[in-house]
């Protein structure tokens, strides 16, 4: 088992990374003095697998539960959804001492989050993530939320867990495209913070497609570490410092909406984001073709897209300039100067990204 501290004062907690770190659940929460009742939040897909991991230690630490579960879809990040859950919430909740245990993907762990925030203006919860996805991104950082029909995560509030157990035996269900989608996060933080293990994922890659239990162990630590790390020096991106976490997001959040979340799922949408985002670092003169041409192979050897298909230009100009990371007229975007470095620039010439997004498209 890895443990890290995420170091923010009272909000601080450890996020335990492991095989069979799940054992230690109810201790967790016995320690954590969470209270005595667990309202879980999940989908019954993960319930039917799952479940039973959760209930015993539950049970032998004496702490009452009761499971919640929301449709499997990102539609269940909704307000109606939100609601829906409070209210069973307020009922499991009279004359009890209840926490949340958010029991899933990235889905769960955003509603739940934001439900734990807002309910009795917060109670306390705990993350148990089950996506790849999940363990080395969404679980981690306090920020939750719902979607509006006007975009994605435009309800939400920075509330943090109080601790984050990722068991990694629950990964072995994912389908191979849930894990590819999770080693896009992984492959993104190693291009804006660690070329080590940039190197790593190129020689180690087939490993965690195969959720090789030492490989996949010391990513998802190494991913959780980073990301702690620019959690912990900005909480709540007011500091410009969280924002280096978007590299690929723009493009790719431009892609996935033009696709209506369809075509290309998240991972898929950032790995064209980032293929771009280099393409563009390229364009500007401030990485070399050989920088370029590794972030593509890697994101290619893993399976991901490096073309954009059955997608139009327009439409993904549009989506782009939807996109609430726009800020008036003035784009931002995420780019790098090695491997490990990143660089904010703002104003990038509009010829330069529609450029090298035509030179993707592959109809
Ligand atoms: N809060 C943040 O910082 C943050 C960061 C990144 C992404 N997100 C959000 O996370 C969401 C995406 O998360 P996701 O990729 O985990 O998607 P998800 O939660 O929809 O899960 C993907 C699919 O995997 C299934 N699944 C989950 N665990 C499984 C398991 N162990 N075995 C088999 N199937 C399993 C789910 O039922 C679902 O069908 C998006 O809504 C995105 O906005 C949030
Ligand atoms: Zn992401």
């Amino acid at each position: 088992m890895k443990i890290i501290e995420l170091k923010l004062g009272k909000r601080s907690y450890q996020i335990k990374t492991g095989f069979g770190v799940i054992k230690n659940l109810g201790r967790e929460i016995r320690r954590l003095n969470l209270g005595t009742d667990a309202f879980i939040v999940t989908n019954n897909r993960i319930k039917l697998r799952y479940a039973k991991n959760l209930l015993k230690p539950l049970k032998e630490s004496g702490i009452n539960y009761i499971f919640k579960t929301v449709a499997d879809s990102e539609k269940s990040k909704s307000l109606t959804s939100c609601l829906r859950v409070i209210q069973e919430l307020a009922r499991f909740d009279q004359k009890r001492k209840v926490f949340i245990i958010a029991f899933g993907g990235g889905v769960i762990g955003d509603l739940s989050g934001f439900i734990s925030a807002i309910y009795k203006r917060g109670v306390p919860y705990i993350q148990i993530p089950t996506t790849l996805l999940a363990c080395v991104d969404s679980s981690i950082g306090g920020k939750t939320g719902v979607d509006l029909k006007f975009g994605k995560n435009l309800v939400g509030a920075f509330y943090q867990p109080r601790l984050v157990m990722s068991e990694l035996s629950f990964l072995k269900s994912l389908s191979s495209r849930q894990v590819r989608a999770g080693l896009a996060e992984i492959i993104k933080y190693a291009i804006i913070k660690d070329k080590k293990l940039f190197v790593y994922l190129e020689k180690n890659y087939p490993k965690i497609i195969n959720l090789q239990k030492r490989a996949l162990e010391h990513v998802v630590n190494r991913c959780a570490q980073i990301k702690s790390g620019i959690i912990q020096r900005d909480e709540t991106e007011e500091k410009g410092l969280r924002t280096i976490l978007n590299f690929g997001h723009t493009l790719g959040h431009a892609i996935e909406a033009a696709g209506n979340y369809q075509k290309y799922n998240h991972g898929e949408g950032i790995a064209l984001g980032m293929v771009l985002a280099g393409q563009i670092s390229k364009e500007l003169g401030l990485i070399s073709e050989n920088v370029r041409s590794r972030i593509e192979n890697l994101i290619k050897s893993a399976g991901l897209p490096v073309f954009i298909k059955g997608l139009s230009l327009k439409k993904i100009i549009e989506a782009y300039y939807r996109d609430k990371k726009f800020i008036g007229e003035i784009n931002r975007l995420v780019l790098i100067r090695d491997i490990g470095k990143t660089v904010i620039k703002q104003n990038v010439p509009l010829n330069i990204i529609k450029d090298s997004l035509a030179s993707r498209l592959n109809l």
